[in-house]
């Protein structure tokens, strides 16, 4: 049976647990990106106004031990003015004192835990430390999407102790988006996949094989398969160990019959460094690096997007941290977003960034806040964080 929706549950005097994804990038303890804190609002609005309290829990970053620069103060501090009210920070995700907190609260209110991975049990899906993590709670909510690629005891260990259990609204938003993409998509569909590496995305590219009509690939990874055709890449990121992979994959799709799209020109250096002097090149000298595609594949590649019915982009196509290698990424998203009668999915922390602050940013079909877990959903894999809310 798929996960129960947060709205069919009756909250009404509860206390919720409610696991969340709030692993947002931070500077020198401020928050650089609310994105994912901001996309759980809703829900957990939703138990505050049912008359139920919720505990908000959540991981950030990949701490060992307790380590104070990885405290979750500064999300408690984002929810207390974007919710109106005082969220207080627990001082441990278990404990007396925690459990004390937990008891206190009223109907209305909500708590935040402190890091659940400064308790190494969290990864481990530890059996004692998710019955200690259920205790006091009647209901379990996961809207942590993000993490739901995580078999862990706040994903998955605490549904064998609380009974009842449902999936929060931005996890039900993200997995009907990734559904759209996925089971029955319009035709034609068309996968554009970027970032660094070739490794993270063979899975990726192996499942959508089956079910796109075309292979778009730029950033650092179309290197790999550049040098897998033979063509010329100068000084560009290689996996060298991944370029027979990549003839393999090429190999796959013209069996399959699906356009595998390279970038036939490069904005390029002798480094990715700010101030480089940059060029526009068809063939990439043996003393430049390919940082991001040229205005002819943009045009290629926005030609191509533009018949389609189906889009799904997972990476940015070039260096956008450096604006002079950022121009591919955004006039191909721009183009995308302002497509009209497509399902436009974007996926992976990296392409969120690039596009973030752009006003066509909000005309995606959906955003997703996942990263390794949209990556993995798209390789057809079972999220074992999705799985554990099912009946
Ligand atoms: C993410 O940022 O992808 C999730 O929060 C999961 O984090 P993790 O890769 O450290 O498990």
């Amino acid at each position: 049976m798929p996960a129960v929706a947060l709205n069919s549950l009756k909250l009404e005097g509860k206390k919720v647990l409610v696991r969340c994804d709030f692993n947002v990038p931070l500077d020198a303890g401020r928050i650089t990106d609310p994105t994912r804190i901001d996309a759980s609002l809703d829900t957990i609005r939703y138990i505050l106004a049912h008359s139920a309290s919720a505990v908000l829990c959540s991981h950030l970053g990949r701490p060992k031990e307790r380590t104070p620069s990885l405290s979750l103060k500064p999300v408690a501090e984002h929810l207390t003015a974007a919710l109106g009210k005082k969220i207080a920070l627990a001082p441990d995700c278990i404990g007396d004192i925690t459990g004390r907190m937990i008891s206190d609260l009223h109907p209305g209110d909500a708590i935040l835990l402190e890091n659940l991975r400064f308790h190494a049990e969290e990864e481990a899906n530890d059996r004692d430390f998710s019955h200690e993590l259920a205790r006091g709670k009647n209901v379990y909510v996961n809207d942590a999407f993000g993490t739901a690629h995580r078999a862990h005891a706040s994903t998955v260990g605490v549904t064998r102790f609380i009974a009842e259990r449902a999936a929060g609204f931005l996890m039900l938003r993200e997995l009907e988006a990734l559904r759209a993409v996925t089971e029955n998509p319009a035709h034609p569909y068309v996968a554009i996949l970027g970032g660094a590496k070739v490794s993270d995305k063979i899975g990726v590219i192996r499942n959508l094989m089956t079910k796109v009509d075309a292979v778009i690939v730029g950033g650092a990874m179309a290197y790999t398969f550049l040098k897998a055709r033979g063509v010329p890449v100068g000084k560009s990121r290689v996996e060298e160990d991944k370029v027979d992979l990549a003839r393999e994959l090429l190999a796959e799709a013209a069996k399959r019959n699906v356009a595998f799209l390279l970038p036939i020109d490069h904005v390029v250096a002798s480094a990715p460094e700010a101030g480089a002097t940059v060029e526009t090149v068809r063939q990439i000298p043996p003393d430049k690096m390919g940082l991001d595609i040229g205005p002819e594949a943009v045009a290629e590649f926005i030609a191509r997007l533009g018949g389609a019915k189906t889009i799904v982009w997972n990476g940015p196509l070039g260096f956008f941290e450096l604006p002079e290698f950022a121009a591919g990424t955004l006039e191909v998203g721009e183009a995308i977003a302002n497509l009209h009668g497509v399902t436009s999915l974007l996926g992976g922390g990296d392409t969120a960034a690039a596009v973030a602050g752009h006003p066509w940013a909000g005309n995606f079909t959906h955003i997703s806040t996942g990263g390794g877990a949209t990556l993995e959903y798209l390789e057809g894999l079972e999220l074992p964080g999705v799985k554990a809310l099912e009946a």
